[in-house]
């Protein structure tokens, strides 16, 4: 695992930090209880795979222990997993994982073909969530696919992480479709489709793919975190790109408690 996290972003930093936290302790027990993709989450793989190039590069934002980047390597892409808590990421023997924050990701402008982000975006508190979504217009390539899940509903708030056996608390805010859907338009993306499903808790999820740069005013977007961009996609995401060593994902999944 590396660690490429610059400074900390200001906005919604105290419910991030906890969040964290949290997921450092209960990493192994989340691990042990995720192990199997859900239907939801193949079928989605399966579109994100069929809608860029083969052999592209994504970005698994928000990994955890890597469960699906394997997937996504299994489908012939290249794959760098992102994930803020170091406990997820030493969680599997997953190669190829770096520790980072998607409000700050240390990939140049245009690095990648498609993201990946499943049930993380919820951990942001609302007010962050357009800095995260105009990080990943920024790194995505013009057509590019994003594919992403988000807890439904209203409100926000801690919860304490009771399924994984713990007293520690984890943010998670709730999103109605016409508000997710305009803030993704403002961030540069078009819905391909949306959907529900239930898993523990009710999630939407979306494909979506960004537009052409102009489009939108996605250019002021893309602009203001250039300062961020470095060597593009960086050393130890080179080494993450080929296929990784197999995982034995055997235990049931009981989707994210
Ligand atoms: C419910 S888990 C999902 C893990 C994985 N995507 C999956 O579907 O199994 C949410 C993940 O988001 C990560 N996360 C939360 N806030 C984050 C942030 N600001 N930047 C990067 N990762 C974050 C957590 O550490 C955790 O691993």
């Amino acid at each position: 695992m590396t660690e490429l996290n610059g400074p900390a972003p200001a906005v919604g930093q105290e419910q991030v930090a906890e969040t964290r936290r949290t997921y450092d302790l209960i990493a192994s027990e989340f691990a042990r209880q995720n192990s199997v993709a859900a239907a939801e989450v193949a079928e989605r793989l399966d579109e994100l795979a069929a809608s860029v190039p083969a052999g592209s590069i994504v970005a698994d934002i928000g990994c955890g222990p890597g469960r699906d980047v394997m997937m996504l390597r299994a489908r012939g892409l290249h794959v760098a997993g992102i994930d803020l808590s170091a406990g997820q990421l030493r969680a599997s023997d997953v190669p190829g994982l770096v520790q980072a924050d998607m409000r700050r990701l240390p990939l140049q402008a245009g690095a990648v073909h498609g993201i990946w982000c499943w049930a993380a975006l919820v951990h942001l508190p609302r007010e962050a969530l357009p800095q995260a979504l105009a990080e990943f217009a920024r790194i995505l390539r013009s057509g590019g696919s994003l594919s992403m899940s988000i807890a439904e509903g209203d409100g926000e708030g801690f919860e304490v992480a009771t399924p994984y056996g713990s007293d520690r608390r984890r943010w998670f805010t709730r999103y109605r479709e016409p508000e997710l859907t305009a803030l993704l338009a403002v961030a540069g993306f078009s819905i391909r489709n949306i959907r529900g499903h239930r898993a523990y808790r009710d999630w939407l999820s979306v494909h979506a793919t960004r537009e052409p740069a102009g489009a939108n005013g996605l250019d002021a977007v893309t602009t203001q975190n250039a300062e961020l961009d470095g060597p593009g996609f960086v050393p130890a995401f080179a080494a993450a790109s080929s296929a990784g060593r197999a995982k034995n994902w055997a235990e049931p999944a009981l989707a994210y408690g």
